[in-house]
């Protein structure tokens, strides 16, 4: 081999690998990432114009109330993640949701007509632990005036673009033409927020339990 073709060999690996990178073809950004972002909803008409005094992560017992909230109690957890799969703590995590009779509670709504149950907290925030673990407990969401039933869900925090979205129950069959879930068109993505709700009867007598990982895109 000679000086001079020694001199070329560093030229043609760098020029071969330029070659190949060229020939790669570019990959959809979410096949580089390791997990589905949560995928962003509106927020809807409902978010708390006025917050009650009662905001913990308990939705079923409202301080002060006498009795629990009508409806199947429902033990809500999961882990807020980045799209590596790291936790995020010191999130805070909001849910709101309507109550048995489809009536949301801390908004100006004189135009909803359902009944109140008053027992229903509507509302509750609560902060991600070390391990980005948040919990609540209320109730299994029901159908209201076309929608599907589903739970509103609000995630922010220093450094966190505030994300809003909204989770579904596996195997309902109103979220086959529910208008807000329809806007999800990627599978990935609407698997991402649809959640099994399954007995979880060793809690508490009667009740569900439901994990919801929420991705920070
Ligand atoms: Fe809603």
């Amino acid at each position: 081999m000679t000086a001079h073709q020694l001199d070329r060999r560093p030229f043609l690996r760098a020029a071969g690998a330029l070659i190949a990178s060229a020939a790669l073809p570019r990959l959809p950004a979410y096949a580089a990432d390791t997990r589905v972002a949560t995928p962003r909803q509106t927020a809807g008409p409902f978010y708390p114009t006025r917050f009650p005094d009662d905001v913990d992560n308990d939705l079923v017992v409202v301080a002060g109330r006498p009795r629990p909230a009508e409806g199947q109690v429902v033990h809500l957890a999961g882990q807020v993640l980045d799209r590596d799969g790291r936790p995020v703590r010191g999130a805070r995590v909001e849910i709101w949701q309507c109550d048995i009779h489809g009536r949301y509670h801390h908004v100006d709504s004189s135009w909803q007509t359902q009944r109140s149950d008053d027992n229903f907290q509507g509302y509750g925030r609560t902060v991600t632990d070390d391990a980005g673990t948040y919990r609540f407990r209320t109730i299994r969401p029901v159908a209201y005036s076309g929608r599907t039933p589903h739970i509103h869900v609000a995630v922010a925090g220093t450094g966190i673009e505030r994300l809003v979205t909204q989770m579904y129950l596996a195997g309902e069959p109103l979220n086959e033409r529910d208008p807000v879930l329809s806007h999800i068109r990627d599978p990935r993505a609407r698997q991402a927020v649809t959640v099994a709700f399954e007995a979880a009867d060793t809690r508490e007598p009667g009740a569900l339990g439901a994990r919801f990982d929420i991705v920070l895109g």
